[in-house]
């Protein structure tokens, strides 16, 4: 079970390592001089790769945390991992929020300052802090 434990939180950490750069890479987007079309290819390519990647990461992450809820079942029945299933929910529609703002930026269609953008890169953090909290110390 600490094996799968472990991966589970290895692939958190790297799922997360994504989600927390990709917006930054939308706050660069955004902030484009119109007509700079070398910058904003070289932005929406590292932008592809990484969504590519962190899509790619997101997978076993999830699959070991169901391991170890369904498998092992940590957590059944649980007010935590009830909570815990909330934020996932909420962090797998961020996941997708960023792959429909990346084919709007790829459209030339992005209507988001980057001030908004600034902000829309804080919720992962605010994510993973509840995700941490509600399994570490299971308040409820
Ligand atoms: C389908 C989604 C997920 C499921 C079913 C799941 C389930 C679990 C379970 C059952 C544990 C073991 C808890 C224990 O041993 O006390 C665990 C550990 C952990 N999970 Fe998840 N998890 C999921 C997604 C996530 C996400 C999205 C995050 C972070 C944003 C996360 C962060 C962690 C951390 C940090 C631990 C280690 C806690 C410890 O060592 O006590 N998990 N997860």
């Amino acid at each position: 079970m600490l094996w799968v434990k472990s991966l589970h939180i290895v692939f958190i950490a790297s799922w997360f390592a994504g989600l927390f750069y990709l917006p930054r890479i939308f706050v660069n987007l955004a902030m484009v001089p119109e007509g700079s079309n070398a910058e904003r290819e070289r932005l929406l390519l590292m932008s592809r790769k990484l969504l590519r990647f962190t899509t790619v990461l997101a997978v076993p992450a999830l699959i070991f945390g169901l391991w170890l809820f369904l498998g092992y079942g940590i957590g059944k029945g649980a007010g935590w991992m009830h909570a815990k299933l909330a934020v996932v929910a909420l962090a797998i529609g961020y996941h997708h929020a960023c792959n429909r703002l990346l084919t709007k930026f790829s459209a030339n269609r992005n209507t988001r300052s980057h001030r908004w953008y600034r902000w829309f890169n804080e919720v992962p953090v605010l994510l993973l802090l509840a995700a941490t909290v509600l399994v570490v110390v299971k308040p409820f």
